[in-house]
C-alpha cells in the first residue's frame, strides 16, 4: 500500500490486511506492548477543517509507534494563502516521511500524492472518509465475527461517509442499503458501480433501508463546509432520523454506528444513541488502532 487516498483504491485483501494488523495493534496496546514500528518517522498532519478524533488519534498513534506527528493548520501554512499544492507536496516530501490531510476537495489529496514523493493519507474530504470506514469495519468484525451475509444500512445524507461506507461494505461482502431524500444521493459514479453488485439498494424510506439490517449507520445532516445550508438541510432530512421506529425494522441485535460528532435529536434520537453508546465509542477508539495499521502499511 503506497497511499490511502480513497477506499476504492484498496483491494479486499488490502482492507482485510489493514484490519488484521489493527486487531494485532489493539491487542498489543491492551497488553502494554508498544513496539516502535515507525521509530524516527515524521508525519505531517494538514488540517483545513476541524477535528477531534482524527487529529488526536493520528498524533497519539504516531507517538505510540515511536514516530512524531506535526499538526499543520491551514491558518498557519502557506497553503492557506494560496501556495500551490504541487509545491507544498514537493517541499514537505523533503522533510517528512508521510502526510495526513483533511481538506475539502479530493483532488487536493490526489495532487499531494501525485506531486510529492511520500505516502499520503486522506483524513477526510468532501468526497470520502476512508480512515473512519476502516475503523467502522474493524468494529463490525469485532462484534459480528465476519462480514459476509451482513447488511449495513445508512440513513441520511449521501455524503463522504455514505460514499466510503458503500465501498467498504460492498468490498467486504456486506449488503448496503441507503435511505436519503431526493437530491442528497451518494456519488453518482459510486452508485452506478454499487448497483452492479446486486447487494445495493437506494430508497427514500429509512424503515425500508433498515429492514433486517445488522448495522445501522448515520451521520450529520450538514457536513463541515455546509454550515450555511443547515436550515435547508434540516427541512430536507426531517424524517431521516435513526430512532426507535427505524431500529424496530432492523434485526433485534443490530449495531448502531456513528462516526461522530453526533447531533442528538437530528440524525439520531438520544435514546438510540445512548443505548448503543458502547459500540459508538468503541468505534471511536478503533480509529486509533486502524490508523496505526494504515501508518505502518504505508510508512514502514
Ligand atoms: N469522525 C471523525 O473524523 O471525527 P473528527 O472530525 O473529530 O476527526
Ligand atoms: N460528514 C461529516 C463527517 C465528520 C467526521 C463531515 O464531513 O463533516
Amino acid at each position: 500500500m503506497k497511499h490511502l487516498l480513497k477506499l476504492a483504491d484498496l483491494s479486499r485483501e488490502e482492507i482485510l490486511s489493514v484490519l488484521n494488523l489493527a486487531d494485532q495493534l489493539k491487542y498489543e496496546r491492551k497488553n502494554g506492548i508498544f513496539k516502535k514500528y515507525l521509530e524516527g518517522k515524521k508525519l505531517g498532519m494538514i488540517f483545513q477543517k476541524s477535528s477531534t478524533r482524527t487529529r488526536v488519534s493520528f498524533e497519539v498513534g504516531m507517538y505510540e509507534l515511536g514516530g512524531h506527528a506535526l499538526f499543520l493548520s491551514n491558518r498557519d501554512l502557506q497553503i492557506g494563502r494560496g501556495e500551490p499544492v504541487q509545491d507544498t507536496a514537493r517541499v514537505l516530501s523533503r522533510y517528512l516521511d508521510g502526510i495526513m490531510i483533511r481538506t475539502f476537495a479530493q483532488q487536493e489529496v490526489e495532487d499531494l500524492a501525485r506531486y510529492g514523493s511520500i505516502p499520503v493519507i486522506n483524513g477526510l474530504t468532501d468526497y470520502c472518509h476512508p480512515c473512519q470506514v476502516l475503523a467502522d469495519l474493524m468494529t463490525i468484525r469485532e462484534r459480528k465475527g465476519a462480514f459476509k451475509g451482513l447488511k449495513m444500512c445508512f440513513v441520511g445524507d449521501g455524503n463522504n461517509m455514505a460514499n466510503s461506507l458503500m465501498v467498504g461494505a460492498l468490498k467486504t461482502g456486506m449488503a448496503f442499503s441507503i435511505a436519503c431524500p431526493e437530491g442528497y444521493e451518494p456519488d453518482a459514479a459510486l452508485t452506478a458501480m454499487a448497483e452492479k453488485s446486486g447487494l445495493f439498494t437506494l430508497t427514500r424510506s429509512p424503515e425500508e433501508a433498515a429492514k433486517d439490517a445488522d448495522v445501522v449507520y448515520t451521520d450529520v445532516w450538514a457536513s463541515m463546509g455546509q454550515e450555511e445550508e443547515r436550515a435547508k438541510r434540516a427541512a430536507a432530512f426531517a424524517g431521516y432520523q435513526v430512532n426507535a421506529s427505524v431500529m424496530a425494522a432492523a434485526k433485534p441485535d443490530a449495531m448502531v454506528l456513528h462516526c461522530l460528532p453526533a447531533h442528538r435529536g437530528e440524525e439520531i434520537a438520544a435514546d438510540v444513541f445512548e443505548a448503543h453508546a458502547d459500540e459508538i465509542f468503541e468505534e471511536a477508539e478503533n480509529r486509533l488502532h486502524a490508523q496505526k495499521a494504515v501508518l505502518c502499511k504505508v510508512m514502514k
